[in-house]
């Protein structure tokens, strides 16, 4: 049985370590900050699946005022193709519609196949859209 319930700071270690295992983290950001930041505000949550007390799966949802947005959806490595990435995204996709986010947007890195994939299968397609992005360092 799969449990699926928001994260505390509890969890902050357990989460931080499945997005290490899936491939998430990148020099430039700090996973423990990452994951502090999203349950800070009542606009974004972690979500975690948990089989008994091990969480088993993430992913990160939020919204800016306008668009839903998710991060860090990773399933732990034995357990993928089990159907936790599809009901991780139902419920980071409930809980967007519980606030009448009517749309959900999400990055994929380009040579991310497997979870290019995976979106496609769960109805997600390219919206044609770039991408741009600065980093906003301070005082500059
Ligand atoms: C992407 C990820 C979350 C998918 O989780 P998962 O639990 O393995 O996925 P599910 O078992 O729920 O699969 C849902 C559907 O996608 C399909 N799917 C999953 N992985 C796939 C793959 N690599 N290639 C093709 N289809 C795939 C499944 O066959 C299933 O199809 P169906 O339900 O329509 O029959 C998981 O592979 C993962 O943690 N990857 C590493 C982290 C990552 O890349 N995250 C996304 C960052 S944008």
């Amino acid at each position: 049985v799969t449990d699926v319930r928001p994260l505390h700071t509890a969890d902050r270690v357990g989460a931080t370590e499945l997005w290490q295992a899936a491939g998430l983290t990148r020099p430039w950001n700090d996973p423990a900050a990452d994951f502090d930041r999203a349950l800070s505000g009542p606009a974004s949550t972690v979500l975690g699946a948990f089989h008994g007390a091990a969480l088993v799966g993430t992913v990160m949802v939020g919204h800016d005022g306008h668009r839903g947005w998710v991060y860090y959806l990773a399933v732990h490595p034995g357990l993928r193709g089990g159907g936790l990435g599809r009901l991780l995204m139902g419920a980071a996709e409930a809980w967007l519609r519980e606030r009448d986010v009517p749309k959900l947007n999400l990055m994929v890195r380009h040579d991310n196949a497997a979870a290019l994939a995976f979106y496609a299968r769960l109805g997600y397609a390219d919206s044609a859209v770039t991408v741009l992005a600065k980093f906003l360092g301070h005082g500059s």
